[in-house]
């Protein structure tokens, strides 16, 4: 398991209590607060929630104290079921989605924090801007000079089709970039592992014909040779997918180029 200190951005002090009145089976949820509204610093408000009362995963603690307990805490999520990437926080020390993530895994108090080492809007809402201009900036979509044929699509052989696996389940939750220390200390100018999994992915798609210029684009110092193959964000994926494999393919198509 990889896990972080959190949050690089600030002092945390201590906030308010909610404890749960005759709970039977308490569980103490620690919460990252800051809003940009009153000028305080961060504080970590403790919400203590009756486990005979809530849904089994993190998720649903946070919506239950959202709409019993304190209706100012701001999180992200929609799906519910790890499809939609909101919900991707810092919980118990690992970046993962609160929808997937057992309470019953948890022992002990339930430390809840954003996404490492991303500028906060509010609580638990990471602003992702950054990491969307990046994702745009490698153009994730088919581009091809050739035109599809006038009664179909563009085919795939099975095994054009099989090199996409492991790449087209990403669901942009950004749990392995905001886990990278490359991206923490360069994320300006370094594309991270979610984003290069992105360019891999057209890279290796057989229809698209853009493969070299998406190379030459990726061609760079900071771009891609930042990734250390430190491995965080493999680890960290909470779909289980290996974005530094892609990198390291980006990088051994490049070799192969020069040499
Ligand atoms: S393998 Fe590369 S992208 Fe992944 S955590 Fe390490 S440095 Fe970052
Ligand atoms: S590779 Fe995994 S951790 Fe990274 S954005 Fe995609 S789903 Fe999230
Ligand atoms: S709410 Fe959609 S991934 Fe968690």
């Amino acid at each position: 398991m990889v896990e972080f200190n959190l949050p690089a951005n600030s002092k945390v002090h201590k906030g308010k209590s909610f404890p749960a009145k005759d709970a039977k089976n308490a569980k103490t949820f620690k919460i990252y607060r800051w809003t940009p509204d009153d000028g305080a610093n961060p504080r970590t408000d403790s919400y203590e929630i009756d486990l005979d009362k809530c849904g089994p995963m993190v998720l649903d603690a946070l919506i239950k104290i959202k709409n019993e307990v304190d209706t100012t805490l701001t999180f992200r999520r929609s799906c519910r079921e790890g499809i939609c990437g909101s919900c991707a926080m810092n919980i118990d020390g690992t970046n993962t989605l609160a929808c997937l993530k057992p309470i019953a895994d948890v022992k002990g108090d339930v430390n809840i924090n954003p996404l490492p080492h991303m500028p906060v809007i509010k609580d638990l809402v990471p602003d992702l801007s950054q990491a969307y201009a990046q994702y745009r900036s490698v153009e994730p979509w088919l581009q091809s000079e050739t035109p599809p044929p006038p009664d179909g699509e563009r085919l795939q052989s099975k095994e054009e089709r099989a090199l996409l696996d492991g790449m087209w389940e990403c669901i942009l939750c950004f749990c392995c970039t905001t886990s990278c220390p490359s991206y923490w200390w360069n994320g300006d100018r370094y594309l991270g592992p979610a984003t290069l999994m992105a360019a891999y992915r057209w890279i290796a798609d057989s229809r698209d014909e853009r493969t070299g210029e998406r190379l030459d684009a990726l061609e760079d110092p900071f771009k891609l040779y930042r990734c250390h193959t430190i491995m965080n964000c493999t680890q960290t994926c909470p779909k289980g997918l290996n974005p530094a494999k892609a990198i390291g393919e980006i990088k051994s198509k490049l070799a192969e180029r020069q040499g």
